[in-house]
């Protein structure tokens, strides 16, 4: 009884999906594109109905073996399932017309894993010639999901270069993404263009064609003995500059410190014979000897005009008084006594 039921409800639902089938056109040239592990569900209005605004319903089915809406009721010709999807998953997708409430038929895709069919956009290549040396520098394509390397175990790097305006390309397969060519003629500008090859034979986009001039290792390393030469040459020259200063000045602050102990040779001899004077003599043997002096003294008669006076007083700091007059007057005095005594002895 129940399996009557279930076979009868089969069949309305059949109908009802006929029916409608026939009324509303399915989307057409349904297709899954992928690039970089992204996925995109893309089609084509229904034929010969340009002129109708459709809205469109895509799911995706899960792990779980369940449909999940990813975009309902858009007029989008496309859907993106990035956010509903792992790396390593099997999906299906499905699409179908709406048009007032009625639906059409759902457009299946064939079941897929996305590192299967993704496609893979061009690495980036960055080229330098430097001493003779043409390096070519790959960075692998960013990915929506995860790393290239962490999707693929074997990565590696289809490398054509040739020289620029020829036809003939050389064909180079590394797995390194730092790459050094080869055979290379001097000063010729040579043209590189890079794609990544994954899953034992797919082949990524291509690079767009990156082009550089091969220097000539004899004339760089030239250049580079130069500039060594000069900057060491610099070096010792500063060394020595520096060497010569630091003795010169050792010597002067020695001979500060530590003044030359030898005199002049004509003061030498005067000294020594000085030394043969009695006078010397005593005062050396006894220092308590009794010394006998006139006193002398020295008066010094003041210019005495007022107008003089007074030049001096304009002469000196206003701060000055006569006391300091007078103060000087008996220095002077006193100096000329001590003189007179000098020449006394
Ligand atoms: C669309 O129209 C063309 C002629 O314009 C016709 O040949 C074709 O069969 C039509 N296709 C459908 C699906 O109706
Ligand atoms: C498409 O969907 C929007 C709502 O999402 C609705 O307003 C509109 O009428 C629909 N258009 C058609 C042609 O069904
Ligand atoms: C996809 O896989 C599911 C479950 O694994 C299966 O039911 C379905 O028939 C498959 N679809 C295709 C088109 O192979
Ligand atoms: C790549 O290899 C797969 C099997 O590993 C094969 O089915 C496919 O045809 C190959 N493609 C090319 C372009 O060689
Ligand atoms: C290649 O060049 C085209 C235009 O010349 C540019 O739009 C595109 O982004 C370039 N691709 C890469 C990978 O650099
Ligand atoms: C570039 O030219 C020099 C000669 O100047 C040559 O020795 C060198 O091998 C060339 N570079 C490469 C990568 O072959």
């Amino acid at each position: 009884m129940m399996r009557v039921f279930c076979g009868v409800s089969e069949l309305l639902l059949c109908f009802i999906v006929c029916v409608s089938s026939e009324s509303i056109p399915i989307p057409e040239d349904v297709r899954v594109t992928s690039l970089d592990m992204g996925l995109v569900l893309e089609w084509d209005p229904p034929q010969n109905t340009t002129d109708t605004l459709f809205n469109y319903t895509a799911e995706i089915r899960n792990w779980r073996n369940h449909y999940e809406p990813g975009c309902v009721r858009s007029s989008s010709l496309s859907c993106d399932f990035i956010n509903d999807i792992t790396t390593f998953g099997v999906y299906q997708l499905r699409v179908r017309t709406e048009l007032h409430g009625e639906t059409s038929d759902w457009v299946e895709t064939k079941n897929f894993t996305v590192d299967e069919i993704t496609e893979i956009s061009a690495p980036r290549v960055e080229l330098t010639s430097r001493k003779g040396q043409t390096e070519v520098d790959i960075t692998d394509p960013p990915m929506k999901k995860r790393n290239l390397r962490d999707v693929y175990t074997y990565v590696s790097y289809l490398i054509f270069y040739w020289k620029k305006g020829e036809a003939k390309k050389e064909e180079l397969i590394r797995d390194q993404n730092r790459v050094i060519l080869t055979n290379l003629e001097p000063l010729v500008d040579y043209c590189v263009e890079v794609a990544v090859l994954y899953m034992t034979n797919k082949t990524s986009q291509f690079s767009n064609m990156t082009c550089v001039t091969n220097t000539s290792s004899n004339e760089a390393e030239p250049g580079l003995i130069a500039v060594v030469l000069v900057v060491s040459f610099l070096v010792v020259l500063a060394a020595v500059v520096l060497a010569f200063l630091a003795v010169w000045y050792s010597y002067k602050v020695c001979k500060i410190i530590f003044p030359d102990p030898k005199l002049p040779e004509n003061l030498k001899q005067f000294l020594s014979q000085q030394s043969q004077s009695p006078i010397l003599s005593a005062m050396q043997e006894s220092t308590q000897l009794k010394e006998h002096f006139n006193e002398l003294r020295i008066f010094q008669k003041e210019p005495d005009s007022s107008q003089d006076s007074q030049h001096i007083q304009e002469d000196k700091d206003t701060c000055c008084t006569e006391a300091d007059n007078e103060e000087m007057a008996s220095s002077t005095s006193e100096e000329k006594h001590l003189l007179a005594e000098l020449t006394l002895l």
